[in-house]
C-alpha cells in the first residue's frame, strides 16, 4: 500500500523501533516498580530513559516533568480537566481537533467555564486576536501548534509571550509538530505541551506525553488516581511528578518503542524530516494548481507548514468516495472527511463532507505522491 496518512499515525516505523519493541517485549516486559524485582526495575528504567529522551529533545525543565500518556487526547484531557475551575474563562481557536474542542465544549455546556473560540485567517491565528480575546478571568489558552486539516503552523512563541504576560496558562497541542518542527521549551512560554508518540516521533500507537511546566504543576489535579509502582502507603495520589498524573500500569512497551523513535528523529533532525515532507507536498500543490479543478485549503506557505495538506474536491465528487476508490482500486491510503476538526471545515465551507487530506511521512517518496496525483487525475478525468 502507498501510505499517505501520516498525520493520523506514521507508517512504517523505523526498523530500530520494531527492533526495540521486539527486544523489550522478549526481555523486560514486566510491570514497572521502583522497589521491585530486576525485571520490574528494568521496566521502570525504560520509562525513565524515555522521559530523559523527551526532556533532552524538547529542552524541558526536568525528566520527571514528562508524564507518559496513551495518546495526545489523553494528555490534552489531563491538562484541560486538571487545571480549569468553575468560573474560569478559556480561549481556544477554530483550528482545534476534537480532543481539545470537545472537552472544552463539555465544560462550557456544564456551566463550568466560559469559552472564546478565536477565528483563524486562511489557516493562521493572529497572536493579536488571542490578545483581544483575553479577559481578567482567562486562566487558560489552548491552541494547536499546527492544524491537522491544513498543516499550517501557528505562532506559539508570540502567543505564549502574550498569555504569560496575562498570567494565564498556555497549553499547546503539538500533535502535528512534535518531531518535525523544532520545539525548545527553554525559549518559549509554554506551560503544558501535549503530543502523541505515534505520529512524527515514530513510536507505536498507544503512546504520548505531556510536559508539565512549573506554573502548571502548582495547579494540575489528576483525573485518574491509582497505583504508581512505589510508595503505596499514602491514602491519596502522591503529589510528585510524574506519578501524580500516571496512575495505573503504564504502556512500558510503547515507551520502549517511543524512545527508539525519538532517537531516530533526533538522528535525522526535525527540520530535515519536515523539509522532505514539504518537498513532497509541493508536488501535490503544483498538480492541484495546474489541474484547475482542485483547490488547496488554507494558505500554502511552505515555510510555515507541516506535511499535511487538504484538497477541496471538485463539486461533482465527494471526499469519502474518492478515498474509497483510492484505497480499493489504487491501494493508496489518504484521509477523507472532517479529520475530527469540524469548526475549521465550517469556515472552509467543506462541512459536512470535508476534504481529502494527504500527509506524506519520512518514508514517503516522490513516486508515491506521483501515484496519488495521477490516480486522482484518472478518477476525475471522465466526470470533471
Ligand atoms: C491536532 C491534533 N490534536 C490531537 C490529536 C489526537 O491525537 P491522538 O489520536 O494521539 O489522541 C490529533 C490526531 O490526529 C491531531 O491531529
Amino acid at each position: 500500500m502507498i501510505y499517505l496518512d501520516n498525520a493520523a499515525t506514521s507508517f512504517p516505523k523505523p526498523e530500530a523501533v520494531y527492533q526495540a519493541l521486539d527486544h523489550f517485549a522478549r526481555t523486560s516486559l514486566a510491570n514497572p516498580g521502583r522497589a521491585g524485582h530486576r525485571m520490574a526495575v528494568d521496566a521502570e528504567r525504560m520509562l525513565d530513559a524515555t522521559r530523559h529522551a523527551l526532556n533532552q529533545f524538547f529542552g524541558g525543565g526536568a525528566p520527571e516533568r514528562w508524564v507518559l500518556t496513551h495518546n495526545c487526547t489523553d494528555g490534552l484531557n489531563l491538562a484541560i480537566k486538571g487545571v480549569v475551575e468553575r468560573g474560569d474563562h478559556v480561549v481556544t481557536t477554530d483550528l482545534e481537533h476534537n480532543s481539545v474542542s470537545r472537552p472544552l465544549r463539555a465544560l462550557e455546556k456544564a456551566g463550568v467555564i466560559t469559552l472564546d473560540r478565536v477565528a483563524s485567517e486562511s489557516g493562521y491565528v493572529d497572536p493579536d486576536a488571542i490578545r483581544r480575546a483575553l479577559t481578567p478571568r482567562t486562566t487558560l489558552v489552548v491552541m494547536t501548534h499546527a492544524s491537522n486539516v491544513l498543516g499550517t503552523v501557528q505562532p506559539i512563541a508570540s502567543v505564549g509571550a502574550i498569555v504569560r504576560e496575562a498570567g494565564a496558562l498556555f497549553l499547546v497541542d503539538a500533535a502535528q509538530t512534535a518531531g518535525v518542527v523544532p520545539i525548545n521549551l527553554r525559549h518559549i512560554a509554554v506551560d503544558m505541551l501535549a503530543f502523541p508518540g505515534h505520529k512524527a516521533l515514530y513510536g507505536p500507537t498507544g503512546t504520548g506525553a505531556i510536559y508539565v511546566g512549573p506554573r502548571a504543576e502548582q495547579k494540575i489535579r489528576p483525573w485518574r488516581e491509582g497505583g504508581t509502582g512505589g510508595d503505596s502507603s499514602s491514602p491519596t495520589q502522591p503529589l510528585d511528578l510524574p506519578y501524580r498524573l500516571e496512575g495505573g500500569t503504564p504502556n512500558v512497551l510503547g515507551a520502549a518503542g517511543l524512545a527508539a523513535g525519538i532517537a531516530w528523529v533526533q538522528d535525522r533532525g526535525p527540520d530535515r524530516l519536515r523539509a522532505h515532507e514539504i518537498t513532497l507536498l509541493e508536488q501535490v500543490v503544483d498538480w492541484a494548481l495546474s489541474s484547475g479543478d482542485w483547490q488547496v485549503a488554507g494558505r500554502w506557505d511552505p515555510e510555515r507548514h507541516v506535511g499535511a495538506l487538504s484538497l477541496i474536491v471538485p463539486p461533482s465528487f465527494c471526499p469519502q468516495d474518492l478515498g474509497a476508490i483510492l484505497d480499493g482500486s489504487f491501494d493508496i491510503a489518504v484521509r477523507p472527511g472532517l479529520h475530527c476538526a469540524p469548526y475549521i471545515h465550517r469556515v472552509l465551507g467543506t462541512f459536512p463532507d470535508g476534504t481529502l487530506r494527504v500527509s506524506p511521512g519520512g518514508f514517503s517518496t516522490s513516486a508515491d505522491v506521483a501515484a496519488f496525483t495521477s490516480a486522482l487525475s484518472e478518477i476525475t478525468a471522465e466526470v470533471v
